[in-house]
């Protein structure tokens, strides 16, 4: 070993980004806009973190609103996992996929009711077999003073409808409810069964709303999920597919492993077409080991999260600005891209990391002690809090062995040599807050750089080395 050929490695920290002569007028006319990979393209560059006290469906919802990506944890069952997907999907689906309806029989008193109970403003009429006889509005009932009558007296009968096909997308709807002026769009398949409806008001509530929101083609939030490379992680695959997850996390600790490599190529044979992140790696060495088996994006960062203690437990690990340049320039010859997880302090860091080349952050921490966050608040001192650890931690570990088994012995906590630790964070307040102020820390130091796009970001960054005086000079700050 000789000791001079040990190479720098550098963090957030000790880089700054150099000022150039910028034409960015305001911080509104930058775009944060960034491609994943095909199909996943971010209106924030921003992915909360597979951890199961950062992302269950509340949060990847919040965060997929604000224009970025949450990746749902993978520390619970199967079916559990698909059925948090689900919830994202469903989030802000433009179909109702149950709508009420009633029977032609049924008095005009019961359907009343029902709409009054269930808060709707009209019901779908359908027979045993639920074929579409007709509508109800409430405005057909309005002026009726005999209840007793049937639906069938006063409903719109099914030769008057328009209706849409079962497959129909948001563009398509939106032109039948404004060609015909419709207020309710039923969805039948070719023997008029009723598949879900369409109303104009959420369709418009919700285009209205949803500019900056992350969305898939047919106008649902984005989601990820987290897979694993053990046991029936190929079942899990699936089941996430289809419950919708537009991109799988293969995720583990250590992922330049011959376990992950096989573990991705097996994802890569049953799903061909799902994109696929894998991780996490920190050399050149390990994004080309992954991409060759098919990876599509790469995590990196091994050791920078607030909560790790690898590189204190085993030694190991790459500053995470060294990792996420490196790792980025191999990528780009691959013509692909990594995400920049863990280590993210401040908007700065961000600017930093996008200015590397990475095209989207991974954030844990700065994202937990939210509402949207899982868990209960507890409050100290005043103050509330929610638990935040690390997945490798001693209590994460415990809950993962509870899961594969129901009672879990002292042998077992004996064994577990924690990488991560467990702790809480002060209550932030909505995520949606914690976003704005990211992300408008990211538009603003693009706008230092001169860069209306992350492209131009990444082309015109010139960064410079903190001496410990510098340092000192940049960071502390009064408080
Ligand atoms: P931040 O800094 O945003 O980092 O809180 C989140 C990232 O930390 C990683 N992670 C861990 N790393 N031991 C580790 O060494 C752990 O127990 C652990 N848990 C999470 C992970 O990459 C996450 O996205």
């Amino acid at each position: 070993m000789n000791a001079e050929e040990i190479t720098l490695g550098l963090s957030y920290d000790d880089v700054l980004l150099v000022p150039r002569k910028s034409s960015v007028e305001s911080r509104a006319a930058v775009s944060t806009k960034s491609v994943l990979t095909k199909g996943i393209a971010l209106n924030v560059p921003l992915i909360s973190a597979n951890m199961d006290t950062v992302t269950e469906s509340p949060m990847a919802i919040a965060m997929a609103r604000e224009g970025g990506m949450g990746i749902i944890h993978r520390f619970m069952r199967i079916e559990d996992e698909a059925a948090e997907v689900r919830k994202v999907k469903r989030a802000e689906a433009f179909v109702i996929e149950n709508p009420y309806s009633v029977k032609k029989s049924d008095s005009i008193s019961t359907a009343r009711e029902i709409m009054r109970e269930m808060g709707v403003s009209g019901l779908l009429v359908a027979d045993k077999g639920n074929k579409l006889l007709g509508i109800l509005s409430g405005r057909d009932i309005r002026f009726v003073t005999d209840g007793s009558k049937p639906v069938s007296s006063a409903m719109t009968p099914r030769s008057k409808l328009i209706v849409g096909s079962p497959k129909i997308s948001l563009d398509e709807a939106l032109h039948l409810l404004d060609k015909h002026r419709l207020e309710k769009l039923p969805l039948v398949d070719s023997k008029n069964k009723i598949h879900g409806l369409i109303t104009s008001k959420d369709v418009h509530n919700r285009l209205r709303g949803s500019v900056k929101s992350a969305k898939d083609n047919l106008g649902r939030l984005l989601v990820g999920a987290a897979i694993g490379t053990k046991g029936d992680f190929t079942d899990r695959a699936v089941a996430l597919s289809e419950s919708g997850a537009d991109v799988l996390v293969l995720d583990v600790a250590h992922g330049h492993t011959s376990s992950v490599i096989s573990a991705i190529k097996a994802v890569k044979k049953e799903l061909p077409s799902m994109p696929l992140v894998a991780g996490n790696v920190a050399t050149r060495a390990g994004v080309d080991d992954l991409f060759a088996a098919g990876a599509d994006v790469l995590k990196v960062g091994i050791g920078p999260g607030l909560a790790c203690l690898t590189r204190t437990v085993a030694g190991a690990g790459v500053p995470q600005f060294t990792a996420v340049a490196e790792c980025a320039e191999a990528a780009a010859t691959f013509g692909t891209s990594i995400i920049a997880d863990g280590g993210i302090r401040t908007s700065g860091d961000i600017t930093k990391a996008m200015a590397a080349g990475s095209a989207a952050v991974m954030i844990g921490s700065m994202f937990a002690g939210t509402d949207e966050s899982p868990g209960y608040f507890t409050v100290r001192d005043g103050v509330k809090y929610k638990t935040y650890r690390g997945m490798a931690s001693f209590g994460a570990n415990i809950s993962r062995k509870k899961l594969d088994k129901s009672k879990i012995n002292l042998s077992d906590a004996m064994g577990i040599v924690p990488e991560g630790v467990e702790s809480t964070m002060p209550y932030r307040g909505r995520i949606s807050e914690v976003v704005t102020q990211l992300a408008g820390g990211l538009r603003s130091g693009m706008s230092y750089c001169g860069a209306h796009t992350i492209e131009e970001l990444r082309e015109n960054a010139r960064f410079v080395r903190l001496t410990q005086n510098a340092s000192v000079e940049s960071y502390r700050k009064l408080k």
